[in-house]
């Protein structure tokens, strides 16, 4: 017996807006029985979606109905082999990381991805909160297991930067996403995602890498504390359309897909490229503030290297590799 959920993503796959499907067709094709394709049908209109029914045509999809923010949605809309097939959707967790890190060492398989609609602990980079507000924002976290050793792990960032910025370019169109070394995504100058990468591995091999992905979709900028609000916006506040939240999570996981795969057959650079392509401050100015405090790295910016660091031409002419660090 096929879980649920898989039955209702089915089912929602085989719902059209502009012709009916009838109950015994979606029988056939399920091979479930007619009650259940109906008890189905009522949950899912519980869930959300507007199904419309006629006697003797079957159900449709109602034109109007928009696509509620559920797994079945996001499993309905994905087109991926892996990334999101065993997909974990919560309401509401204190980090979608912490849970993948769980699901991780538990032994979960690559590409399970962790949803939630709201965090209560959601955790930036160097120790900073994530604002995670409800019904507005993508939560998700994705574990990856790459046969890579552990010191190219940040190539992996900067592909899921490519991934995002890729997606957004699809909900947003004319206006074009860029990439902040090393882990965030802006848009008019002001930032629409971050990334939070975590690693478990020995000094050899990776075991897992778990990467956190927050993308300001619907929210008010004007919501979040005034330090955030002034240098950080959403998708919607940017093309003005409010956005689709499970279309937006599976374009996300499609795009992913399609750069690790391509990254795990022909290696890094076709994503450094397409990265280069998203990265507007070669030849600029620009300053990395690193780990401890007070300690920084300035200079022209000269690109990213194969390995994904920074390039940084100081005063005195050298040019200096940047591995982790946060650019203005
Ligand atoms: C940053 O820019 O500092 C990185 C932010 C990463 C936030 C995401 S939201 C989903 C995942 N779960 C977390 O707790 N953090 C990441």
């Amino acid at each position: 017996m096929k879980p649920l959920n898989d039955i209702d993503s089915e089912i929602v796959r085989l719902l059209k807006e502009d012709s009916y499907v009838s109950g015994q067709e979606i029988s056939n094709t399920l091979k479930v029985s007619r009650s259940a394709v109906w008890k189905r049908i009522k949950g899912l209109r519980e869930g959300g979606y507007t199904i419309e029914a006629r006697p003797n045509k079957g159900y449709r999809l109602s034109p109007s109905t928009t696509t509620p923010y559920t797994a079945v949605a996001i499993s309905s809309l994905l087109t991926t082999d892996t990334i999101g097939r065993n997909l974990h959707f919560h309401d509401t967790l204190d980090s979608t990381n912490t849970r993948a890190r769980e699901l991780a060492a538990d032994g979960a398989i690559e590409g399970t991805v962790v949803v939630a609609d709201t965090q209560s602990n959601g955790r930036g980079r160097r120790g900073r909160q994530w604002h995670s507000p409800a019904n507005v924002n993508l939560y998700t976290s994705i574990i990856l297991r790459p046969d890579m050793p552990p010191e190219r792990a940040p190539t992996i960032t900067l592909l899921c930067a490519v991934a995002l910025a890729e997606a957004m370019e699809r909900f947003v169109t004319p206006k074009r996403p860029s990439v902040k070394w090393p882990n965030d995504i802006l848009i008019n100058g002001k930032k629409v995602a971050g990334i939070l990468t975590e690693m478990n591995s020995e000094p050899d091999k990776i075991h897992h890498i778990i990467v956190g992905m927050g993308v300001n979709l619907n929210m008010e900028a004007s919501a979040l504390p005034t330090e955030l609000s002034e240098i950080a916006t959403s998708l919607r506040e940017v093309s003005g359309k409010t956005i689709d939240m499970a279309k937006f999570t599976a374009e996300l996981y499609s795009s992913l897909e399609k750069w690790y795969t391509l990254c795990l057959l022909k290696g890094f650079k076709p994503v450094l490229d397409k990265w280069q392509s998203y990265f507007d401050r070669v030849g600029t100015e620009i300053k990395v503030s690193g780990q401890a405090a007070g300690s920084s790295q300035e200079g022209i910016c000269m690109g990213i290297d194969d390995d994904g660091a920074l390039l940084i031409k100081t005063g005195s002419g050298v040019v200096e590799r940047v591995v982790s660090g946060d650019a203005n």
